[in-house]
């Protein structure tokens, strides 16, 4: 499984250490290594992690890069840098803050790592995965942002909560960007093959639908100092492990649309083939006119953002 391969994790936070944790448990790549501004907290991450993967008999060896040439040679970069979302700020408000972050982390990938693939995860996600892509230059199989693998997770959830049965059978569907207009798709959800729509009544789903919009928040509602990092890790951790292992299935992923879906030069999440090579095809699913509607309006609100950063010269000379 991946051998000999090594994952850079930019961001040795919550959500990053996990990931870190998940990946080193399972023996995914032979080497991680950690790179945070706060080197000592990270070094101490990666020790611990080491002789974790040692009780768990795994070849894994986190290590820390103090420098950003540490993160040469690395298969995969995952950027989780960024300051986490609290209780009363919106995704979006993390906007300027994270943006300033991405750009410098992808400017040492750029440097050190040019033929990674980059797994963006710092919030807002479909903007920092843009700035991804315009700041490394990178093709856009190698950029790819998490979101639809938790979201889906999270209304796989709350389905199962209210069903009570099904567990490990649930396939929900999650399209759009990662935030309050992201699009819960009940007609693609199934359990086990048999549709939502003949398991719940439809204020029923409908429940489902706006819980899962908000369940990111939820979690920062409990956690008041931070949000969530098992779900977004463990999501995390099955993207790398595609590419490592060259799966080629099919998970919902932020990537650039170049037409798909009548957009074009925006990220948003939509159902990609992973493998060794990112993000090796884009589908075009057949939505109906509401499911469009839906999608668009998501678009427009990453769109907007993108817009702000255009407005404030953030991309340099326009
Ligand atoms: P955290 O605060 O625990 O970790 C962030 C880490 O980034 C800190 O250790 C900090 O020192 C580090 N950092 C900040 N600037 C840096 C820089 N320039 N270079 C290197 N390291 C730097 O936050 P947490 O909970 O791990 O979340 C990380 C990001 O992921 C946030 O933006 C959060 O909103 C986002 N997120 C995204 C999800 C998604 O579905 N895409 C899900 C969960 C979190
Ligand atoms: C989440 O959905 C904060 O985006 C993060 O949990």
């Amino acid at each position: 499984m991946g051998k000999g391969k090594k994952v850079a994790i930019i961001g040795a936070g919550n959500v990053g250490a996990t990931i870190a944790y998940a990946l080193a448990m399972r023996g995914s790549c032979h080497r991680i290594v950690l790179r945070d501004r706060d080197t000592e907290i990270a070094k101490g991450k990666a020790l611990d992690m080491s002789q974790a993967a040692n009780a768990a008999r795994q070849h894994t060896v986190v290590t820390v890069a103090e420098e950003a040439s540490g993160l040469a040679g690395s298969d995969v970069v995952v950027i989780t840098a960024g300051s986490p979302r609290r209780p009363g700020m919106s995704r979006d408000d993390l906007l300027m803050i994270n943006a300033e972050i991405t750009k410098e982390v992808i400017a040492d990938v750029k440097e050190h790592a040019p033929n990674s693939i980059i797994i963006m995860v710092s919030n807002p996600l479909d903007v920092m995965t843009y700035i991804a892509l315009k700041e490394s230059g990178f093709p856009r199989k190698r950029v790819i942002g998490m979101a639809g693998i938790l979201d889906s997770a999270r209304m796989a959830h709350f389905i199962h909560e209210k069903i009570g049965y099904g567990s490990g059978q649930i396939r929900a569907s999650v399209m759009g960007g990662h935030g309050d207009e992201m699009v819960p798709l009940p007609k693609f959800s199934t359990v086990a093959g048999v549709p939502l729509s003949d398991i719940l009544s439809e204020d029923e789903i409908l429940e489902i639908v706006e819980r899962t919009k908000h369940g990111g928040a939820e979690i920062v509602g409990y956690l008041k100092t931070g949000s969530a990092y098992y779900a977004p890790a463990k999501s995390t951790a099955i993207m790398v492990e595609a590419i490592l292992q060259d799966t080629k299935q099919i998970h919902p992923c932020a990537v650039l649309l170049e037409g798909e879906y009548g957009h074009h030069d925006v990220v948003s999440g939509v159902p990609i083939v992973m493998g060794s090579g990112g993000a090796e095809k884009i589908f075009e699913v057949t939505l109906n006119e509401s499911q469009k509607k839906k999608f668009a309006q998501s678009v427009q609100s990453v769109r907007k953002m993108i817009d702000t950063l255009h407005e404030k010269n953030f991309f340099g000379k326009e």
